[in-house]
């Protein structure tokens, strides 16, 4: 809507996990060599927690565009699910056609065997990974174990990423998936981002997103007051430059100062909620914000 105003090309902050918008920070660029070296090295098994909207999904997302055809990924989303039901969901995934016709786990596992021996020996590596994980139940967890002894004298055949938020840790902390954590080559867990992470990462935003020269400016107080609320992160980053860049945008300015994320912030209270009251209060009295309400 407000595209053309700032010369941009598409919007620049979509909520939605496109590599091409991915940014590294400092951790998100060693998060992605990690899982990378995890699946490149065979190693096995490796977690990935972080706060909702911390990045996650956006990390892995950029992982399997990185490996391309050098990898066969089973990408799962939908962790509400029997322990049946998700080995079932993998082999649909993987394209293992023909497991799908057994009901004996065995059977469904030797065809799961047969595949990542045949895709090792062309060169290609298989992952699993399991987004939302925090929803798994300790059977799933268990089931995803038999899969991770797929392996040579040498290697693991098969690559687990396990993604998901920070109750997740609890749940593997359960005494039957003891064996499962002894197998994790590598974790990580994902912070929001700094003040200086925040400003560079919404500047590279709107150059992507941009001709090559967005119109656009945010003053120092202006990403003072996103970073205080969101606290960096991301998913909440991009909401409140969205939406400040609408109030910039009715407002015909290109400076984005804080006034205006301010006014941003407040037609956003539900995500900020308990924090809002200060916002509030700092609003010139009986301003008109866009909605028509008065403050
Ligand atoms: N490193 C990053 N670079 C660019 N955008 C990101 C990055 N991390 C997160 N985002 C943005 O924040 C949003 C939320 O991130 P997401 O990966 O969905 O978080 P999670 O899976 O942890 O809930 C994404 O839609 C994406 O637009
Ligand atoms: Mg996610």
């Amino acid at each position: 809507m407000y595209e053309s105003f700032y010369n941009l090309a598409c919007p620049p902050f979509q909520n939605t996990p496109n590599p091409r918008f991915f940014f590294e920070t400092e951790q998100h660029r060693e998060a992605l060599a990690k899982l990378e070296y995890t699946v490149r090295n065979r190693r096995g098994f490796a977690l990935v927690t972080g706060e909702i909207g911390s990045g996650k999904t956006t990390l892995v997302r950029t992982l399997i565009r990185r490996l391309g055809n050098d990898a066969r990924v089973a990408l799962v989303n939908n962790t509400r699910v029997s322990a049946e039901q998700l080995l079932r969901l993998i082999c649909q995934e993987l394209g293992v056609e023909e497991a799908l016709n057994h009901r004996d786990k065995a059977s469904v596992v030797a065809h799961i065997r047969r595949f990542v021996e045949h895709q090792a020996g062309v060169g290609r590596n298989v992952v699993i990974v399991i987004d939302e994980g925090q929803c798994l139940s300790i059977d799933e967890f268990e089931e995803l174990r038999l899969l991770t002894n797929l392996e040579s004298d040498t290697e693991k055949l098969l690559q687990l990423l396990i993604l998901g938020q920070p109750e997740l840790r609890d749940t593997l902390r359960h005494a039957r998936l003891a064996p499962l954590i002894q197998r994790i080559c590598m974790y990580c867990h994902l912070q929001p981002m700094s003040f200086n992470d925040t400003t560079r990462y919404i500047a590279f935003r709107l150059v992507r997103a941009s001709h090559g020269r967005p119109d656009v400016d945010f003053s120092r107080e202006a990403l003072n007051v996103i970073h205080q609320y969101t606290k960096g992160v991301p998913r909440l980053v991009n909401l409140c430059c969205d939406n400040a860049l609408l109030v910039g945008y009715s407002n015909d300015t290109r400076l984005i100062d804080s006034s205006i994320v301010r006014r941003a912030l407040a037609q956003m209270m539900p995500n900020f909620d308990g924090q809002m009251t200060d916002i509030v209060d700092e609003l010139p009295s009986g301003q008109e914000i866009d909605d028509g309400r008065r403050l």
